[in-house]
């Protein structure tokens, strides 16, 4: 393990996933603002030696400690695909390296979110529930929960244009999602720009994280793509249990094929959070364009802030901390528009 380790604002950062849909944005992201200090890593060591990056397989923690500790002036990883367990989260942290995860599975969140101690003894800080959701959906649930002074139920909707060439494994984590029981009812609600829409539960972390990090007894999160037969389609043979076949390998990478070669609408997103307390009701709703992009920016927008502020040590989910609150207004020079929808299902 090195011991001379560079301070935040020399070290260079290390983007996990570097060449993927949403790492591209990443890297390419940071690079501007960070020149010659990023570095793009995957499995291809083709690609490592071409764009000058490093060969890195998630599947592989020892391997990946070793180009740690060859690297030895990494101060921030940021993680764009996901791992199978916390081993990389471990190595960063215990190594005083800040990590910033896109991750959106709930059982692997909780668990880096057991490393708070080892981060916070080594000084380094890890920022989860970073992107679109989780992400922007945990920002606009903590305004909306501020707003209400403490909600005691959190409605969070997610709108995905079904026309984006969604990244490989944002769709196989997608897939996965449709094979898990149904939790809660559907709901209309009102998306800004797309009318009155039917969302359907879906096991985004965000309504997990949320329950914990403010308190709130009741939150669900619902999904629903911007083609409306597709959608009816997909939840009607979740409700008759179709999909749970889709925990066979076999199933699980057919209909995985068969989602990368759908493109039916737009590259349009746009996620709702509505907070309830007794008769009172805030929402709040984000708009864009191409969400793995919109994923890239906030998590390269994370990753910055880690490396020229002040961040505490430990592990943190987005909505904590305050130094991230304004994200939403940040993207803004990227096409991102925040809403104020007046009442329950009105725009
Ligand atoms: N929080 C959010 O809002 C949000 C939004 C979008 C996506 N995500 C999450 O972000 C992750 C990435 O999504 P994406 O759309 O960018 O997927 P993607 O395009 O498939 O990108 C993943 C990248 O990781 C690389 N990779 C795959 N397996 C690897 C391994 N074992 N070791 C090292 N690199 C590996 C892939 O390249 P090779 O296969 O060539 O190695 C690819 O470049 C997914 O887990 C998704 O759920 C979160």
């Amino acid at each position: 393990m090195t011991t001379a380790k560079p301070g935040a604002r020399d070290g260079r950062v290390l983007v996990v996933g570097g060449y993927g849909a949403v790492g591209t944005t990443v890297t390419s992201t940071l690079a501007g603002w960070l020149p010659n200090r990023v570095l793009p890593a995957g499995r291809s060591a083709a690609r490592a030696r071409q764009d000058g990056g490093v060969r890195v397989d998630v599947a592989d923690p020892d391997g990946f400690r070793q180009v740690l500790d060859r690297l030895g002036d990494v101060t921030a990883v940021v993680l764009c695909v996901e791992p199978s367990d916390t081993g990389l989260a471990r190595a960063c942290l215990e190594r005083g390296i800040h990590l910033v995860d896109i991750g959106a599975t709930r059982r692997l969140l909780d668990g880096v979110a057991e490393l708070h101690d080892v981060a916070a003894a080594a000084g380094a800080t890890a920022v989860l529930s970073v992107g679109v959701a989780p992400g922007l959906t945990n920002l606009l649930a903590r305004r909306a929960h501020d707003a209400v002074g403490g909600a005691e139920r959190l409605d969070l909707a997610v709108f995905l244009g079904s026309g984006e060439r969604h990244g490989g494994d944002a769709v196989r984590w997608t897939v996965q999602g449709l094979a898990e029981p149904l939790t809660a009812r559907p709901l209309r609600t009102v998306l800004p720009g797309y009318g009155a829409r039917t969302v359907h539960p879906f096991p985004f972390s965000d309504q997990h994280t949320l329950r914990r990090t403010l308190g709130v007894p009741e939150a669900t999160t619902r999904l629903c793509l911007d083609s409306r037969p597709l959608t009816a389609a997909l939840f009607a043979l979740r409700r008759a249990g179709l999909l749970r076949a889709v925990r066979r390998p076999v199933a699980r990478r057919m209909l995985i094929e068969a989602f990368r070669r759908v493109h039916i609408g737009g590259d349009g997103f746009a996620v709702r959070a509505d907070a309830w307390r007794g008769d009172r009701h805030a929402a709040y709703a984000l708009t864009g364009h191409a969400q793995s992009r919109v994923t890239g920016l906030a998590a390269a927008y994370v990753a910055r802030e880690l490396l020229t502020g002040a961040p505490p040590p430990g592990v943190h989910h987005i909505e904590q901390l305050p130094m991230l609150a304004g994200l939403p207004e940040a993207l803004a020079e990227h096409g991102v528009t925040l809403h104020r929808p007046g009442g329950w299902g009105q725009e």
